[in-house]
């Protein structure tokens, strides 16, 4: 059964250790927090979701790589509180510059808003920063869904996340051990002041994994038979569901991949391959970046999909109109395109939605937006300049 592990992050947060040559101490930004911790713990995920393998892990530093050992740590406040603070903190790039929150902004659930992201040294990121959520009930992380497995995990380090080799652990341990507020937030987290790669791991993890949105319209819809929707709402979700296939891609809670094991994009179905969570949406003919494999990308949530622009792997399209436009009259002939868009002789099935139906499945789409998650300080920037 293919699990996800949370370890991805990680690893991406190793890929921060590392600093010879910090460039600037001037005017730091304050830490502020509260003196009680927020119920992290209390996951506010969407009705019928479920966790996805098991993100408690703890961690051990074998040959270099952290290797999950045994699977017992829940999320705990001071926990995830610890994971705020290095998920906002600069100071795990080399250089004091790049942070988790540089690519991925609370306010654009945790997207960025732009096509391609600046990493380390001006790097640019070759995909789109991806928002955050819900992603404790995912099986498979990344464009490519190429975080699912420990297995994986530890042979594939997150390479193309920010575009910058795995550094050595030692070093952020060193950087963090002379910067004054850890050792008190370790002791909180972890009822002693002693830092290791391994628990800084398993903080961002926690924090990551806390992200939850289940406060949208469309959620209070599920509870009021969607008396809240007007009628151009209404319709975008009966062509959601319906005519457009949507739903059958983009389902369950998450509005995602349904990823697990025995459902149609999870495999293992019938004795069908594990797809992965991901499928070919005939963006072209032919792929620079050809994800999983042969075009394929991971089936994205939807959830908060008006703030995430731009849109795809790539942050090809810049709104929401022109990623329907793509479904309605733009989907290529690609030879690996999902069997969902193709007709009984092979042909290309395109949607050819009215301009109507257009914008009343622009109007669902927006339903999906939880300004609570976008606004909730738990998830803040706990730095003030
Ligand atoms: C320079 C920009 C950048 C930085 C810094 C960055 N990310 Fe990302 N993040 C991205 C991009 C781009 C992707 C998509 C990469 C891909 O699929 O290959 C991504 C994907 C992710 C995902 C996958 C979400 C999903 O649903 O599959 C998570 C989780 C994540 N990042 C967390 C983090 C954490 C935690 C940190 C800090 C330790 C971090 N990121 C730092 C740009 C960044
Ligand atoms: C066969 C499966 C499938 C169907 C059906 C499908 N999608 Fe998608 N969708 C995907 C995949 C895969 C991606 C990511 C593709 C990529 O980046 O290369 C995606 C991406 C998107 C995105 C961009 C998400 C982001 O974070 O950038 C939106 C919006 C979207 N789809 C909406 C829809 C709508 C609306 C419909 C119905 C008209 C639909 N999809 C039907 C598989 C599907």
């Amino acid at each position: 059964m293919r699990r996800m592990y949370f370890l991805s992050f990680l690893l991406v947060a190793s890929i921060f250790a590392c600093s010879d040559n910090e460039l600037s101490t001037a005017a730091e930004p304050k830490l502020v927090l509260p003196d009680l911790p927020y119920a992290y713990n209390q996951l506010d995920l969407p009705a019928g979701a479920r966790i996805a393998g098991n993100m408690n892990n703890n961690f051990e530093l074998i040959n270099g790589e952290l290797v999950p050992v045994n699977t017992s740590l829940d999320i705990t406040p001071w926990g995830a509180t610890l994971g705020r603070v290095l998920f906002y903190d600069t100071k795990l790039s080399l250089n004091n510059t790049v942070a988790c929150a540089t690519c991925h902004h609370q306010d654009k659930a945790f997207a960025d808003g732009k096509q391609f992201s600046t990493g380390f040294e001006g790097k640019i990121t070759t995909r789109n920063s991806m928002a955050i959520i819900n992603p404790i009930s995912q099986n498979n992380l990344f464009w490519d869904s190429r975080s699912k497995t420990l297995h994986d995990l530890s042979l594939q380090p997150v390479q193309n996340h920010i575009e910058m080799g795995m550094e050595n652990l030692d070093r952020l341990v060193a950087k963090l051990e002379a910067t004054d507020y850890y050792a008190d937030l370790f002791n909180k987290a972890y009822g002693s002041p002693e830092i290791t790669s391994e628990k800084v791991a398993k903080s961002i993890s926690q924090f990551v994994g806390s992200i939850t949105s289940n406060r949208s319209r469309f959620d209070a819809g599920q509870n009021n038979g969607f008396s809240n929707f007007n009628e151009l709402e209404t319709l975008g979700m009966k062509i959601f569901n319906g005519k457009g296939q949507c739903s059958t891609c983009h389902g369950g809670s998450n509005m995602a991949a349904q990823d697990g094991p025995g459902d149609p994009y999870g495999g293992s179905m019938n004795g069908s391959d594990d797809l992965q969570g991901a499928t070919n949406i005939g963006l072209e003919l032919v792929y620079k970046d050809n994800g999983l494999e042969n075009g394929k990308f991971r089936i994205p949530s939807l959830r908060n999909i008006e703030l995430t622009g731009p849109y795809m792997h790539d942050g090809r399209f810049k709104s929401l109109e022109e990623v329907i436009n793509h479904y309605s009259e733009g989907i290529k002939p690609h030879k690996d395109l999902d069997v969902k868009f193709k007709d009984n002789n092979g042909k290309v099935k395109l949607l050819n939605l009215t301009s109507i139906e257009k914008k009343a499945l622009e109007a669902f789409l927006k339903t999906l937006t939880d300004k609570e998650m976008t606004q909730n300080p738990k998830w803040s920037n706990p730095f003030q300049s």
